[in-house]
Parts: C-alpha cells; structure tokens; sequence
C-alpha cells in the first residue's frame, strides 16, 4: 500500500492504471475510520482490481463553530487498518493541496440541498459538492462507494455525477451499526458512555416508523409523530429534524405510495449531533 500525499501524483497513477484497463474502485473518507467505512472499502475490494481511499478532513463542509479543529485526525492508525483490509493506495493530501492558492470555484447543487442537513448546516453541501468533485476529477474512478447512512450526500454526488458528466458509478452500501442500533460515526467518540447507550433511541424510533408502515400505516406525517414520540421519551435527546421525504428529490410527500421514502432524523446529545435514517419501499 502506498500512502500518497500530492494531487498530480494521485491523478498520474489513476491515468497510468486506466491506460492498463484495470478498474479503479474509490472510497472518500475524513478518516477517523471504523467499521462503517471498512464495510464500504471491502466492497470495493470485492468490486474493483484497485481500491484507492482518500483521507481529508475537508475544511469547507464544516460551518464556523462545527468540529473541524477537533475532528478525530490519525493517519497512522487509518492506514494501518486500510493495509490489512488491502487497498492499494491511501490519498491523503494536506488542505493547500485540494484547495490551492486563490482557489475561487464552489460546486453548488441546486435543491436537494437546502433541506434538512442543508437547512440546518448552511454551506456544508457546497463543500461536500465541491471536494468530491475535485476527488472525482483526480481519482476519476470507475466505482465510488457512500454510505446511505449520509442518505443527502448520496443524492447529493449522485445528482453531481450525472449533472456535470462524470463516467464514475456510485455505489451505494448500507449503514453499519453498532449491536445497540447505534449508526457508526466518527462523531460518536464524542459521546460518553451513558449519551452512546441512550442514542440508540435514534434507530429505536426508525425501526418504531419502518414497524408501523409494515402495518400499514401511509399518511408521513403520522410516520414523523411516531419517530418525534419515541425520540422524545429519552430526555438528554433535542430533535433537530425528523423529516419524511422522497428518496429521489428530498421534497416534503402527504401520502407514501410506492417510490421510495426516506425517514431521516438529526438529534442533538448534548454538543453531539447525530443523523441517521431508514428507507421504506427500498427498491433493491
Ligand atoms: P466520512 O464521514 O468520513 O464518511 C465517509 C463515507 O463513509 C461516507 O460515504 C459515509 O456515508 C460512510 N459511512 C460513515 N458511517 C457509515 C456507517 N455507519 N455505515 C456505512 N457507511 C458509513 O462522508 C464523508 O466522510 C465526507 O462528507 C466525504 C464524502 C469524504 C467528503 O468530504
């Protein structure tokens, strides 16, 4: 494995190994790695001859007062584990690499993100639009993996890659979770032990809506009620959002009729903010 810090080198190689045909399967992280991005890096082991995982704490994608400066940052222990999981290379550029002097162009999708992350986190699309693309641009691979944990951003670099013509296919694998339910993210390391146990309330409350729609019941607002209930009965939680949408465009539905429907919910646990969500009619 090799650990590759500058832009050109990364882009040089990602041309040398399309010249000899080989497929290139790509996974994006801000580090801070577990098992939720060690899924996403064994399926593109499983589905590419290369598998390349970048590693960048993007400094756009985080509004002033979020948690950029103090972000969990350990290259060393990320690339260890990424060796035994057997990737070929690790792009793991500084900040003036990605964003070079003078940098003055944004990636801004129109829409989809000016709801529930978008709406609570002015800004954090554009960054998350914009690094991808430039990764994408680099890497140009032929898979890239997310993980429909972050279910905005998928559709976000899905309407990304279509809109500006990228040729990459966006993978999409499901959210890992911990044996409370829990949703793994780098930001639980944030919690101590009792806010961990009490914030599987989060996936309690989606499993409570996805139990509820097998049952029969329609109508999205009464699907949010039951997630707004459940998530209420723990005291240290404060509900940000929790929104029942189309899959396809994140617009608000009355009525759930066959197309796929996303429950999303972000929770506050005292400074942590959690996000998770559940697909109902997913279509396989
Ligand atoms: P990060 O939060 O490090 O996540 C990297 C990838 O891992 C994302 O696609 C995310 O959805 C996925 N992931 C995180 N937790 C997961 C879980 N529990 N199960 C399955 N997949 C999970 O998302 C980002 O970084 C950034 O926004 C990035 C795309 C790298 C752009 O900066």
């Amino acid at each position: 494995m090799e650990i590759i810090n500058r832009k050109q080198r990364m882009a040089s190689i990602a041309r040398k190994l399309r010249r000899e045909s080989k497929t290139v399967g790509f996974v994006p992280t801000m580090g801070a790695l577990h098992e939720g991005h060690l899924t996403l890096v064994k399926e593109a082991r499983q589905m590419s001859d290369i598998v390349i995982v970048s590693i960048f704490v993007n400094p756009t994608q985080f509004g002033p007062g979020e948690d950029f400066e103090r972000y969990p940052r350990d290259l060393t222990a990320d690339a260890a584990m990424l060796a035994e999981y057997e990737v070929d290379y690790v792009f793991a550029p500084d900040t003036d690499e990605i964003y070079i002097p003078g940098f003055s162009t944004y990636v801004y999708v129109e829409g989809l993100t000016e709801t529930l992350e978008g709406a609570s986190r002015p800004g954090h699309f554009r960054g998350v639009a914009t690094v991808v693309t430039i990764l994408l641009n680099t890497v140009r691979p032929d898979l890239a993996f997310f993980g429909s944990k972050d279910a905005q951003q998928v559709g976000v670099v899905k309407r990304l890659t279509r809109d500006l013509g990228f040729e990459t296919e966006i993978v999409v694998v499901p959210t890992v979770r911990e044996e409370s339910g829990l949703a793994m993210s780098s930001r639980n390391a944030y919690l101590n032990e009792d806010e961990r146990q009490k914030a599987s309330i989060l996936y309690q409350a989606l499993r409570e809506a996805k139990l509820a729609f097998k049952n029969g019941e329609r109508n999205a607002s009464a699907i949010a009620q039951i997630v707004e209930d459940k998530i209420a009965t723990e005291p240290l939680a404060r509900i940000d959002y929790v929104a029942v949408v189309s899959n396809d465009d994140l617009e608000p539905i009355d009525k759930i009729a066959d197309s796929e429907v996303l429950v999303a919910v972000a929770v506050r646990f005292g400074k942590v903010r959690l996000i998770d969500n559940v697909i109902l009619n997913r279509k396989q």
